[in-house]
């Protein structure tokens, strides 16, 4: 249904110009920040989630270099391709990128409290509450 592809110079003007709801836009960083910060943070990848040749969201994850963990740092779908079933797919998508790396037996993403949208997302594919608060956001883990 949906593929991860890299950033690249054909799809990032496209992936620049994806966008969450105004309502959401407290929820995650802006695509162009995200991948800035894959920039400076080493270790993090940022990919397109694509649907039909075209890029219809944006997820990132990488290793924590100060805790060790596995992390899914930021995944969107922009508002115009939201309720399709791209988020979870994607998410779906990631996980399993992120489970083929050797060393990962858990994988920990966050999210800011109120954001009932992402955490019903996280919980269906089998993330639960680890009861911690890390920057404010509340952390969710997958065993693997
Ligand atoms: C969270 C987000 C990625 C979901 O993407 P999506 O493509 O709309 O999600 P899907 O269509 O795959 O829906 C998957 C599940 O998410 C939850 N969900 C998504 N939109 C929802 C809504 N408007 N109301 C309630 N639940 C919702 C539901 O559990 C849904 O499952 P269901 O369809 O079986 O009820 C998208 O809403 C988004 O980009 N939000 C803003 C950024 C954000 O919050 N990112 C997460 C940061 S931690």
């Amino acid at each position: 249904m949906i593929e991860l592809k890299p950033i690249t110079p054909d799809n990032y003007i496209e992936v620049l110009k994806l966008n969450v709801r105004e309502d959401q836009k407290t929820y995650v960083a802006t695509n162009v920040r995200s991948i800035a910060d894959c920039n400076v943070y080493k270790g993090y990848e940022p990919l397109a989630i694509v649907a039909d040749g075209r890029a219809v969201g944006f997820c990132m994850w990488g290793r924590d270099p100060d805790d060790g963990h596995y992390h899914i740092v930021r995944l969107m779908v922009d508002a115009d391709h939201q309720g399709k079933g791209y988020g979870r797919a994607g998410a779906k998508a990631v996980v399993e990128r992120i489970s083929a790396e050797a060393e990962c037996n858990e994988i920990r993403l966050s999210f800011v409290p109120g954001n009932e949208d992402a955490e019903a997302l996280y919980t269906s594919i089998g993330f639960e509450r680890t009861g911690e608060i890390k920057d404010g956001e509340i952390v969710m883990a997958l065993k693997l």
